[in-house]
C-alpha cells in the first residue's frame, strides 16, 4: 500500500532568550529558504524568546544589519515570549542553546517533550550544541550566528522533507 502523505502544514518555532538576535535571525533565514523552494504554505514558522526582556521590540540593529547583508530583512519582526499554546501548535520547537532547551523542557506539558529540540542537531558537522549568544559580542559574533543558522536551516529542511 502506498504511504499516505500528510498535506497539513508543519509548524516550526525558533527559540532563544530575548527573541531579538538568534531566533529572529533563524526565522528570517529559514523563511528565505522555504520561500525560494515554494514551501511557504506547507511550512509555517515563527520565533519567540524564553524571557520577556524585549517584548514587542524589533530585532537588535546588529542582527538586522548582518542579516540584510545576506538579503534577509528582519525589520518587521517583533519579540514575543513563549507561551503554553506553543507546545500544542508547533511540531518543531527549536532551542538555540542548552539553557533555552532546558527552560523549554520545564515549560513543556508532559508528553510533548519530543517537540523540543536543539536547533544545531540539524547541523551535526558544526561541532557545537548551541548557537552562542551574540548580545554582548561584536559583528563577528553575529556573522557566526548566521553561519551556524544557515547550516542548521538546510539540515532542518531536509529533516522535514524526509519525515513527510
Ligand atoms: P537572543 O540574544 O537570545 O539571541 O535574542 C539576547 C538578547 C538579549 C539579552 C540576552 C541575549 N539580554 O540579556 O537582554
Amino acid at each position: 500500500m502506498a504511504t499516505q502523505r500528510d498535506d497539513s502544514p508543519v509548524h516550526v518555532l525558533f527559540v532563544c532568550l530575548g527573541n531579538i538576535c538568534r531566533s529572529p535571525t533563524a526565522e528570517g533565514v529559514f523563511r528565505k529558504l522555504i520561500e525560494r523552494k515554494n514551501l511557504s504554505d506547507s511550512i509555517q514558522i515563527d520565533s519567540a524568546g524564553t524571557s520577556a526582556y524585549h517584548l514587542g521590540e524589533p530585532p537588535d540593529p546588529r542582527a538586522q544589519e548582518a542579516a540584510l547583508k545576506r538579503g534577509i530583512d528582519l525589520s518587521t519582526l517583533q519579540a514575543r515570549q513563549t507561551m503554553a499554546d506553543d507546545f500544542k501548535r508547533f511540531d518543531y520547537i527549536l532551542a538555540m542553546d542548552n539553557d533555552n532547551h532546558t527552560k523549554l523542557l520545564h515549560q513543556c506539558p508532559p508528553g510533548e517533550e519530543h517537540r523540543v529540540r536543539l536547533f544545531l542537531e540539524f547541523a551535526p558537522d558544526a561541532g557545537r550544541a548551541g548557537v552562542p549568544d551574540p548580545y554582548t559580542s561584536n559583528a563577528d559574533g553575529f556573522e557566526l550566528v548566521l553561519n551556524l543558522i544557515e547550516k542548521a536551516a538546510a539540515g532542518l529542511l531536509k529533516d522535514i522533507q524526509n519525515n513527510r
